[in-house]
């Protein structure tokens, strides 16, 4: 199946978001099997946001990511990348989609509160970049034949 990962940015920890967030994707039936705290480098938010390395926002976005520590959680289930961004919400808070994590919870689209992976590739690198190998976890899962059909996960 496959993992993503999802940060809890600075303004999360800040506002005390970590448990309302966790819960949300508990609920939708996702598998945890990634967890940490850490603070980022920035080695790694330079690979991380590379992609965004000439836009104006660059060098305020690597400070706003260091600002305190971040959770960081990797997620596992079906099609569960496009099934995450969906729960997060678009980039901006006031744009985003009310029910979405941004759109219940921020207004802004930089201190916007998670980030998550937006492909398989990144999802890749993202893992990478933060987990160890043995800071992830397989394990069975109790409640899978509830969460899926079996068509769905043979
Ligand atoms: S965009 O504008 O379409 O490229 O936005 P997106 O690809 O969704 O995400 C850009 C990431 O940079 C963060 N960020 C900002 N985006 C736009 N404008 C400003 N000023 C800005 N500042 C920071 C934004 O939150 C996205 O972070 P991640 O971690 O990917 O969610």
């Amino acid at each position: 199946m496959q993992k993503t990962v999802v940060l809890v940015k600075p303004d999360g920890i800040q506002r005390g978001l970590v448990g309302e967030i966790m819960s949300r994707f508990e609920k939708k039936g996702l598998k945890l099997v990634g967890l940490k705290m850490l603070v980022l480098t920035d080695d790694v938010l330079d690979e991380w946001y590379k992609h965004h390395k000439d836009r104006s926002f660059f060098d305020d976005l690597k400070k706003f990511m260091k600002w305190t520590p971040i959770v960081a959680m990797c997620w596992q289930g079906l099609e569960v990348i496009p099934a995450v961004r969906k729960i997060v919400g678009t980039t901006k808070g006031r744009e985003a989609e009310a029910g979405s994590i941004r759109g219940d919870f921020g207004m802004s689209g930089s201190q916007n509160i998670i980030h998550a992976s937006d492909s398989v590739e990144a999802a890749e690198k993202e893992i990478g970049l933060l987990f160890d190998k043995d800071e992830l976890f397989e394990y069975g899962s109790a409640m899978e034949c509830l969460i899926y059909a079996d068509e769905e996960i043979k």
